[in-house]
Parts: structure tokens; C-alpha cells; sequence
């Protein structure tokens, strides 16, 4: 076999994507080059997939630290529901509802740095070193917040399900604007959906709760 054919093979057992994730960024590339040098490919797809696919986070949620592996694509929101702590504990917060996935219905709405956010949206890496609270941080203590006496007042839940979003969405609502209009309460809720059709006793919590802020 000739120079250039061996060349030629020893080039073929360096796949594209081995290469491609190899010259993508600087740290990669430092990471993977040895093993891509010697035409180890396993090991160079090893090193890569270590070294882009999780990191170690912390997240400030209700007002606790919390220090998570997570993976590059995971979501706030599937921390929050699913995620285990690096103590082995589950993170548990479960208020925060999976339900369209794709930043329609609202119904996984968190406050992160005060405003309203889906957290099925927002990669759990992104929310480093924000103040992320969910539905369950917004009661203080034993005391429900205003919006969620108002909400237990007017009735203003069926299945529940949409509920904890328009819960928090409320708060957020009201946190900008403590004295909105019927106008405005239906504009700052826009981004939640109830399927049950609850809206003119949520809407009515809200303006109750206006009230008692
Ligand atoms: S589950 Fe996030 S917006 Fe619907
Ligand atoms: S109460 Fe059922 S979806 Fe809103």
C-alpha cells in the first residue's frame, strides 16, 4: 500500500462528526485532539459527550441553592419536576405543570428575577444565577399569597390543572400593576390557558386580589 493510501484510510477513521466536534470550540478541540491525533474515535466521542453533554449547576430556587447535574438541553421546568439534587434528593417541585411543552399554554409558568417565564422554554443553564420562584414559593410560610385566598374565593379553578401558572402569572401581573383594570388583568394573563374555561372567576381573583395588595 502506498504513502498516500495509507494516509487516505487512516483519514477515514476520523469520522465528520468526530472532526466537526472537534474543531467546534476551543475547549472541546483541546479536550478531543489527543485521541483524535491517534485515530481513536470511541475515545475521542467519549471525551466530547463528557465534556459538552452536563455540567454541574446551582440553581436559586425559592430562595434555597440547590446544585444539580444537568445536561446542555435540559429544561427549568424538568429540573423543577424531575430533577435529583447532587445529594441524591429529588428537587420535587411539581406545581409548575408539563403540559403543551412548546411555550403556548402557560401552564408551567415561573417567576425568574420577578417576571414571568415558561420554564418549559428555559434551558436550566440559563437560569443560573437568577431568583427562580415557583407556585410553591410564593405563599409565605402557612399564609397563602392574596391570589391564592382570591382564587380559592371565587372558585376560580375546575381541573387545577392551568391553575399554578395563573397563580403565578397573577402575582407577576400584580407585582408591575397593583391596581389593573378587567383590561389589563385579561392582557397580562394572555400567555396562560385554561381548557376548563374558568377565566371570569380567575379574572375576578385577580381583582379581588388587587384589592387586598
Ligand atoms: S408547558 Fe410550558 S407553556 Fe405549556
Ligand atoms: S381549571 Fe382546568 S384547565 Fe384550567
Amino acid at each position: 500500500m502506498s504513502e498516500k493510501d495509507k494516509e487516505q484510510k487512516q483519514g477515514k477513521n476520523i469520522s465528520r462528526r468526530s472532526f466537526i466536534k472537534g474543531v467546534g470550540t476551543g475547549t472541546v478541540a483541546a479536550t478531543v485532539a489527543p485521541a483524535i491525533l491517534v485515530g481513536d474515535e470511541k475515545a475521542a466521542e467519549a471525551q466530547t459527550d463528557e465534556a459538552v453533554a452536563s455540567a454541574k449547576i446551582q440553581l436559586n430556587i425559592n430562595e434555597e441553592v440547590t446544585e444539580i447535574e444537568v445536561e446542555a438541553r435540559t429544561t427549568l421546568l424538568s429540573v423543577l419536576r424531575d430533577g435529583i439534587d447532587t445529594t441524591g434528593n429529588n428537587v420535587d417541585l411539581t406545581g409548575a405543570k408539563l403540559i403543551c411543552d412548546k411555550g403556548e399554554c402557560g401552564g408551567c409558568t415561573v417567576l425568574v428575577d420577578g417576571k414571568p417565564v415558561y420554564a418549559c422554554m428555559m434551558l436550566a443553564m440559563d437560569a443560573q444565577g437568577k431568583q427562580i420562584t415557583t407556585v410553591e414559593g410564593i405563599a409565605n410560610g402557612d399564609d397563602l399569597h392574596p391570589v391564592q385566598e382570591a382564587f380559592i374565593k371565587h372558585d376560580a379553578l375546575m381541573c387545577g390543572f392551568c391553575t399554578p401558572g395563573f397563580v403565578v402569572s397573577s402575582v407577576a401581573l400584580l407585582n408591575e400593576n397593583n391596581k389593573p383594570t378587567i383590561a389589563e388583568i385579561k392582557e397580562g394573563l394572555s400567555g396562560n390557558t385554561c381548557r376548563c374555561g374558568t377565566y371570569p372567576f380567575i379574572f375576578d381573583a385577580v381583582e379581588t386580589a388587587s384589592q387586598e395588595m
